[in-house]
């Protein structure tokens, strides 16, 4: 698949560092090597959901996939679709961008795959094309923390919104379980090299979000067994570490969540 089957004119990125970010996920389809069937089949995507579900266990209960029928709802940074996916068939009127042109191209074969419908562009979640107060729902799960401009991308998520509608958001948490393991075991983080990587405290996100009238906090995905990792590190991890952190009351363990969803009002 050649990067500019996805034309789209007038998409120009006059950021370098946004254009290096490009690149980077053009070439760094997030969980595409955990996929067995062939890329873009309509098995390639069955694997990715199956995967990403089984590892982030907690969204489906913290976020109504078929909650939204007749809404509409923006994904930004919507990588090949998997969420945006759930969304639209429950019925919701999904739009989805990405800066790279491969996820969108695969984010369109996965919705043609299921005749399901949904608009799937290339756009800059820091410049978004659409009028202020257009949609119910805006989603960025795992962006922020990608982009050059994290609260310019943030105020564009507010702006895009209707004055009762919700942003839906997760960055990475610095004061985590995940990072500190990764730190003591030295094991790298997904995405690590990527142009931008940054991780947050509570109350740093918090403070990014300052301009929201109301900010719900959860931080949420703990340990599950790994399937990325093999050897004596995976055994630990797996064996000891996951069912040892399990036992721990949540009341404790809570702030130490991998990843800090946030549930914003206008
Ligand atoms: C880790 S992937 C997450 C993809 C998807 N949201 C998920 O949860 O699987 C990060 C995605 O954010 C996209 N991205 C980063 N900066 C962006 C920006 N400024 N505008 C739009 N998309 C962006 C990348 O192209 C990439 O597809």
């Amino acid at each position: 698949m050649k990067i500019d089957e996805v034309e789209q004119p007038g998409f120009i990125l006059k950021d370098s560092l946004l254009e290096e970010i490009r690149l980077y996920w053009n070439e760094h389809i997030h969980d595409l090597e955990l996929a067995k069937h062939p890329v873009g089949s309509k098995g390639f995507f069955a694997d990715l959901d199956e995967y990403r579900f089984d590892k982030l266990r907690y969204l489906p209960e913290v976020v109504d996939f078929s909650g939204y029928a007749d809404k509409r709802i923006l994904e930004v940074g919507c990588g090949v679709g998997i969420d945006l996916f759930r969304f639209a068939r429950g019925g919701a009127k999904v739009t989805g961008v990405d800066l790279a042109e491969q996820s969108v191209d695969l984010a369109q074969k996965y919705f043609a795959h299921h005749d399901l419908e949904g608009t799937l562009q290339l756009g800059n979640g820091e410049d978004l094309e659409f009028e202020d107060d257009t949609f119910d729902m805006v989603y960025a799960h795992g962006v922020i923390q990608y982009t050059a401009n994290a609260k310019k991308m943030v105020e564009e998520l507010r702006r895009v919104i209707k004055p009762d509608g919700e942003v839906i958001m997760m960055v990475y948490n610095r004061v985590s379980w995940l990072n500190f393991l990764s730190q003591t075991l030295g094991v790298g983080l997904e995405h690590e090299d990527a142009p931008v990587l940054k991780k947050y405290s509570i109350d740093e996100f918090k403070k990014l979000l300052e301009n929201f009238s109301s900010v719900r906090i959860l931080p949420e995905r703990f340990p599950v067994k790994s399937r990325l990792q093999s050897g004596l590190k995976a055994i630990f991890f797996n064996s000891f570490f996951v069912p040892a952190f399990n036992l721990v009351p949540k009341t404790i363990t809570r702030n130490t969540g991998w990843h800090i969803m946030a549930f914003a009002k206008k």
